[in-house]
């Protein structure tokens, strides 16, 4: 069979080059650029990788002209309804739905992990005081390597999978230990009679002095916003997991450095930066100064929670939590509710204005699930590590798919070379 390629010509000195066209299940087929180069000793340009595929991925797939989100296939409005998060976590490791065995084997493997080291704990008191949460994730999570050196040769698929449950494991103990530490308050051990979602709220909310009784209502919000940010194919902080790990990193370390690309406001940092916006407009009525500024070049200023580099119609995420978001609202009695009436009129003003209709500008995920925790009394620098937690499970899932992928190299871009030409070096005294 023949395949499939592009021409490619150099129109200044009339060199070509065939490319073979690469055809994935669904979606836009991708040329490959391997022999490019050494064929017609060009390379490819392409900031912010707008049009590049960094590797192959069995995992998610995304169209964002239809809205579509699938895991392993199984699109995203089905497993929101039915799954939970532990389960959607198997499948986006595993690749299949588990059986009644494989789950329960899961749920108890990754109960065993739940605790983190003695010496671990540690750690928390030598941060100060007020840091942010984020910023201690991303150092307790990379230190991880420095406790767990039986399971870091990332050559072994066992040894992987461990290093995997693990992380999957100990990031919610690690994440409520990062918001009791600021407050003073002791480190509870992980509650295993309680879920994966439960046991969070345990860790971050009860009081030795208390009986802890679990929300219902937050649990289920918490499950949902933990399914829908499980994975994103290659977004930055994935595609950071997998450059730090191309070079054969060890898996805290790698996911140490997803957290901390998730932590900017244009990524995972957006769902904190939604309620900080909100809080500083105020008052409705000073929604139109602002949606002013976001359309001004001269201003950097843009409207936190409204689009996305892929979705250009909607964000199928934001489609399932807004939903939920509303719902939560309508039973809520919260002194909260002049800041999600202003979160309402600006997504309603917003939505009927041309320059956000013009360049598909919509809310996203983090929008409402910035509302969603803010509802919840969810503490405002906690909103981003919820995300990193959440996306853990796309994390190992892709690391794992990454490790065992033959055509893995060392992440290595190239680069438009624009600085000085050669030029001699001038002694100090001559400058
Ligand atoms: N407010 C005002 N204008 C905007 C916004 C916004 N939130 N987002 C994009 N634009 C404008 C931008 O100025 C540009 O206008 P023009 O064509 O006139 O120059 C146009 O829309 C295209 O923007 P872009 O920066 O080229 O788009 P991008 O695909 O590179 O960026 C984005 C995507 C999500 C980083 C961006 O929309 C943004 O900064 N949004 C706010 C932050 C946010 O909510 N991030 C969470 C994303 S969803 C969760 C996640 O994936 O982590």
């Amino acid at each position: 069979m023949t395949k499939n390629t592009v021409t490619i010509t150099d129109n200044r000195n009339g060199n070509k080059v065939d490319l073979e066209i690469l055809d994935p299940t669904i979606g836009s087929s991708t040329i490959d650029i391997r022999q490019l180069h050494n064929k017609l000793g060009l390379f490819t340009y392409d900031p912010g990788f707008q049009a590049t595929a960094s590797c192959k991925s069995d995992i998610t797939y995304i169209d964002g002209d239809k809205g579509i989100l699938l895991y392993r296939g199984y699109p995203i409005e089905q497993l929101a309804e039915q799954s939970n998060y532990l389960e959607t976590s198997y499948l986006l490791m595993y690749g299949h739905l588990p059986s009644h065995v494989e789950y329960y084997d899961f749920v108890g493997m990754i109960k065993q992990h739940t605790m983190v080291h003695e010496g671990v704990k540690h750690f928390f008191n030598g941060f100060h005081h007020d840091a942010h949460p984020m910023a201690i994730m991303v150092g307790v999570v990379g230190a991880l390597s420095a406790f767990y050196h039986d399971s870091l040769d990332i050559n072994n698929a066992r040894h992987r999978e461990i290093s995997a449950h693990r992380l999957l494991a100990k990031m919610p103990t690690i994440a409520a230990y990062s918001h009791r530490r600021a407050h003073g308050l002791p480190l509870p051990y992980p509650r295993n009679d309680l879920d994966f979602i439960e046991n969070f709220m345990y860790m971050m909310f009860s009081v030795p002095s208390e009986e802890f009784k679990v929300d219902p209502a937050a649990v289920r919000a918490m499950r949902l916003i933990f399914i829908l940010h499980a994975d994103h194919e290659q977004n930055a902080s994935t595609s950071t997991v997998r450059l730090a790990s191309s070079s054969g990193a060890n898996p805290f370390a790698c996911i140490s450095a997803g957290i901390a690309s998730l932590w900017g406001p244009a990524h995972g940092g957006a769902n904190e930066a939604v309620i900080r916006m909100l809080e500083e407009i105020k008052n409705p009525d000073e929604i139109p100064k602002y949606i002013e500024r976001a359309k001004d070049k001269n201003d950097d200023y843009r409207l936190m929670g409204f689009g996305h580099r892929i979705y250009k119609n909607y964000d199928p995420r934001a489609k399932i939590i807004r939903e939920a978001c509303n719902d939560l609202l309508n039973v809520l009695d919260s002194s909260n509710q002049p800041l999600f009436e202003t979160a309402r009129q600006l997504e309603k003003i917003a939505l009927e204005d041309e320059y956000f209709l013009e360049r598909n500008l919509y809310p996203n995920v983090d929008f409402y699930s910035g509302i969603i925790l803010k509802a919840l009394d969810m503490p405002l620098n906690m909103f981003t590590v919820i995300f990193a937690m959440a996306r853990t499970a796309g994390w190992i899932s892709q690391w794992l798919e990454m490790m065992e992928d033959k055509e893995q190299r060392i992440g290595r871009p190239r680069q438009i070379y624009t600085g000085a030409k050669v030029r001699d070096y001038v002694d100090l005294s001559k400058r």
